[in-house]
């Protein structure tokens, strides 16, 4: 027997069993048998990757406490399983604002994916589509309106300076089929990024990628002066009520972290809240999203869906997450890990993952589905 054919055994018997019937298959075959979780993805990733876009993707703000604590915030919180429950069957499957998936795990807008991969925005949709997961593309990035191999997805902005461009914005992204309209609200200007600073990072680079060994390009955007680069400093709720008088598309806002402004968000009509902080990348000492997840759930109150990103990369991280009042959580540097070491199938296979390890996390919590999981599944040591 050779190394595939055992492969295919190991496989064929999970695939026996009722729990492992749908995620047999694992994408990208045994080519991919290398890593076998999301850290390894990363170990991979940052063998292939110039130092530049590594740190870029990786790195957080100044000392990288929030980027520390988005990871170390579910290591306070332990599962408190129930037995004698049937889990023969494992029903992952969720139902975020009219959207189906197969597990509640979306992918985050991410920026500057080209340091990644060539034309990772696209590359990163069809392992989306691939994957039966909703996907959020990066703020200024949509997907193209002619492609046939378009995902569900939802788009991502940072804002717009007046009505007309926000209304401008909603009508081309309503044509090109987008299912929701996130807002970002935690990019008021660009961060303090040390490790973009020290490398000498040029933000231009996002679009086109790091420069070749011996290429010189004009500098566009240095990271060092760039810190205090204005973004959208002077964005207010007004914004949320020009988008919404635009649209009958969702509107969710994305990093969200005190439950003041998520009961303010509600009060505005938004039909969904993300708590995030960026993954880390934006002010340094906020609150890991984890911990911050069960007040904003409460202020809430079931009124919109809530659903959370940071630190994911492990199916228990979710389940934790599920526990605390998430409806999903979304995934950022996770899929970049695995499109840096392996391009699409290596996000097919990161997203399986998480995915196969929420489930068998589930299972072995004795929780068939995701409305068997509540609060009573954790408990903060
Ligand atoms: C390389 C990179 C680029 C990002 N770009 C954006 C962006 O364009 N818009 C946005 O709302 N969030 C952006 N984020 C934040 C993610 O959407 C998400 O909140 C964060 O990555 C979640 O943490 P995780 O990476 O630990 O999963 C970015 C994150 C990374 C790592």
């Amino acid at each position: 027997m050779n190394r595939r054919e055992a492969f295919r055994g190991l496989i064929g018997f999970a695939a026996g069993s009722p729990l492992f019937g749908q995620t047999a298959v694992q994408p990208g075959g045994d080519d991919l048998m290398g890593p076998v979780n999301v850290h390894e993805f990363e170990e991979v990733a940052k063998r292939k990757l110039n130092k530049l876009a590594y740190d870029f993707i990786a790195g957080g703000v100044e000392d990288e406490l929030t980027l520390r604590a988005n990871r170390e915030g579910y290591n306070h919180f332990y599962l408190v399983p129930r037995v004698m429950t049937d889990v023969s069957k494992v029903d992952t499957s969720a139902e975020i604002l009219g959207v189906k998936m197969s597990a509640p795990i979306l992918i985050a807008p991410t920026g500057g994916k080209n340091l990644v991969f060539p034309n990772a925005e696209s590359v990163v949709a069809k392992a989306a589509l691939a994957s039966g997961t909703l996907f959020c593309t990066g703020s200024g990035a949509e997907v193209a309106a002619d492609g046939t191999d378009r995902p569900k997805w939802w788009t991502n902005t940072t804002g717009h300076a007046n009505k007309e461009a926000a209304s401008n914005y909603v009508r081309r992204v309503e044509d090109r089929g987008a299912l929701g309209i996130t807002v970002t609200v935690d990019n008021q200007y660009q961060s303090n990024r040390d490790r973009n600073n020290r490398n000498r990072f040029d933000y231009g680079y996002m679009a086109t990628g790091v420069p070749k060994a011996g290429e010189v390009r004009k500098p566009r955007s240095p990271a060092l002066p760039a810190m205090w680069q204005p973004h959208t400093p002077d964005l207010t709720w007004d914004y949320i009520d020009w988008v919404k008088a635009a649209t009958k598309l969702p509107v969710i806002l994305k990093g969200i972290l005190s439950p003041e402004d998520a009961r303010i968000a509600v009060d505005r009509g938004v039909s969904g809240i993300v708590v995030s902080n960026h993954g880390g990348r934006q002010l340094d000492g906020a609150i890991a999203t984890i911990d911050a997840l069960p007040d904003v759930v409460d202020a809430v109150a079931g009124k919109v869906p809530v659903l959370m990103d940071g630190g994911i990369r492990r199916g228990s991280d979710i389940l934790k997450a599920l526990a605390l009042g998430a409806k999903a959580v979304l995934v950022g540097r996770a899929p970049l890990w695995g499109l840096g070491a392996f391009g699409q199938p290596g996000v097919e296979r990161v997203l399986w993952m998480l995915g196969a390890e929420l489930k068998l996390a589930m299972a072995l919590a004795g929780m068939k589905d995701l409305a068997s999981i509540d609060r009573k599944l954790v408990k903060r040591l």
